[in-house]
């Protein structure tokens, strides 16, 4: 049969595919993500076929042998734990983050920490040289670790089977191309089918693979958005690139929980591990300033404190400036308008910044309480003695909600000496504490009367 229509619309944000282009994708309600791709031509399934693919039978589940020494650790504390305990066989695991934020940098980190693991490095950004120089920069270059520079993915995977190594790395899916299809390197369907060949050959062998992935600011370059689907793991690298501090965090992970986080701080030799985010995140200064409050937050399964810090100021131009980094803009602007209508305090008229310490992303509701702490405290230039910290969702009529597992929120904050944690009248805490003091508060006008009375 005849192909007449040899080219093919994709939404670049969720990878519909449709036979003509549109303003809107119908999937996901995007505009302007329609990007034409030349359809597959018929070769495409036949690219890699799976060595597996003559021996698979149903089989009964309980006859599935599996246990969990099977995952393999990849040498670094934080990143098997991200994984759920290791990297499980077969299972193929997407990096993907902003370019320079230390892909490369950790995908070369994992050979160098487990010289027992036998590793294929597939670079096709780098030459061999390059790779090389990372490693002597990272502190060494171990004996089980191939370097291999190609981008056709039918020689990678091929020369794979061969090899049969105990981890590949792929860097990255972006410059990685099949044959199979017509379109340049990077195209969604390119991207597609680089994705799905490293999966067959995932599973049909039992290798893991890392795949890296780039992904710009704007998220425009979506890739990585269509690779959500096919891949097991996704962990994202995220972090101010101005700061040295770096967050993976897993948002999908087929064998383990997910929005687990890590942080790693970029250093002249390469990521090093923090495995106490807490004591990295909290301020230095015994006294405290005014404008900053800590927050008792919980990423995963996780619990770690950190800085909020605002600055509020007499507005200099006739409209008053919100800005915030690491949070939601709209969010403080919500919280702002609670704290003028329910409890008077005439915000209105001031420029408002808000900065999460460290780079931090924050998407736990309990940061609002912190946050409007934070406010009032610059505001009134009142500093929040340096051991209280605080937990808790502020709703539209002011009052303070729960938050979810309070109890592992006020166990941390206890173990890293604050004396005083604040949070919802309507949680039910059953912790028993020692050393720090449980406030419960039921609406802003009772915390402000508790802080700052
Ligand atoms: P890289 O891993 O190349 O980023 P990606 O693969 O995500 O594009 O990281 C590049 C940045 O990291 C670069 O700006 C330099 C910095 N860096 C260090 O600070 N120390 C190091 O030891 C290395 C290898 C990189
Ligand atoms: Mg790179």
């Amino acid at each position: 049969m005849s192909v007449k229509n040899k080219t093919i619309w994709y939404c670049s944000s969720c990878g519909n595919e449709s036979p003509k282009w549109m303003g809107r994708c119908p999937a996901c309600g995007e505009w302007n993500t329609m990007v034409e791709a030349p359809a597959q031509t018929g070769k495409a399934s036949a690219g890699v076929a799976s060595p597996l693919r003559n021996d698979r039978k149903p089989q009964q589940l309980k006859d599935i042998a599996f246990s969990d020494e099977e995952r393999k650790s990849l040498g670094m504390a934080e990143v098997d734990r991200i994984l759920g305990g290791g990297i499980v066989p077969g299972s193929l695991v997407l990096v993907a983050g902003e370019p320079g934020i230390g892909k490369s940098t950790l995908s070369l980190q994992i050979p160098l920490h487990c010289p027992d693991l036998k590793t294929l490095y597939v670079s096709g950004e780098e030459s061999a040289k390059q790779v090389k120089m990372r490693a002597r920069r990272l502190g060494g270059s171990p004996d089980n670790c191939l370097i291999y520079t190609e981008t056709l993915i039918e020689n990678i995977i091929s020369e794979a089977t061969a090899i049969n190594p105990d981890l590949m790395i792929v860097d990255s899916v972006q410059t990685m191309y099949s044959e199979s299809i017509e379109s340049a390197p990077g195209s969604v369907s390119q991207i597609k089918e680089v994705a799905s060949a490293l999966l067959r050959f995932a599973k049909g062998s039992g290798v893991p693979v890392i795949l890296i992935g780039h992904i710009t600011k704007d998220g425009f370059i979506a890739g990585p958005k269509i690779l959500e689907h096919i891949v097991d793991v996704v962990l994202q690298f995220e972090g101010e690139n101005r700061g040295s501090y770096r967050i993976l965090r897993s948002i999908k992970n087929r064998f383990g929980s997910t929005s687990e986080l890590s942080v790693f701080e970029m250093t002249g030799s390469g990521l090093r591990e923090v495995s106490n985010p807490s004591e990295l995140l909290i301020p230095m200064h015994e006294q405290g300033l005014s404008g900053t409050a800590i927050c008792a937050m919980l990423d995963g399964t996780r619990p770690f404190l950190f800085e909020v810090q605002s600055l509020v100021s007499s507005a200099v131009y006739g409209t008053a400036q919100r800005s915030a980094t690491g949070f939601d803009v709209r969010r403080l602007n919500m919280l702002l308008a609670v704290l003028e209508k329910r409890a008077g305090f005439h915000l209105s008229a001031k420029d408002v910044f808000l900065n999460m310490a460290g780079g931090l992303k924050v998407n736990d509701p309990a940061a609002d309480l912190a946050v409007i702490v934070a406010v009032l405290s610059s505001n009134f230039d009142f500093a929040i003695p340096a051991d209280f910290c605080f937990a808790g969702e502020v709703g539209l009529s002011g009052e303070i909600r729960p938050v979810s597992q309070t109890d592992r929120r006020i166990i941390e904050a206890e173990r890293l000496g604050f004396k005083k944690i604040f949070v919802s009248s309507f949680s039910d805490t059953q912790q028993k504490t020692k050393d720090i003091r449980v406030v419960k508060v039921a609406d802003v006008p009772e915390l402000v009367k508790a802080l700052f009375r």
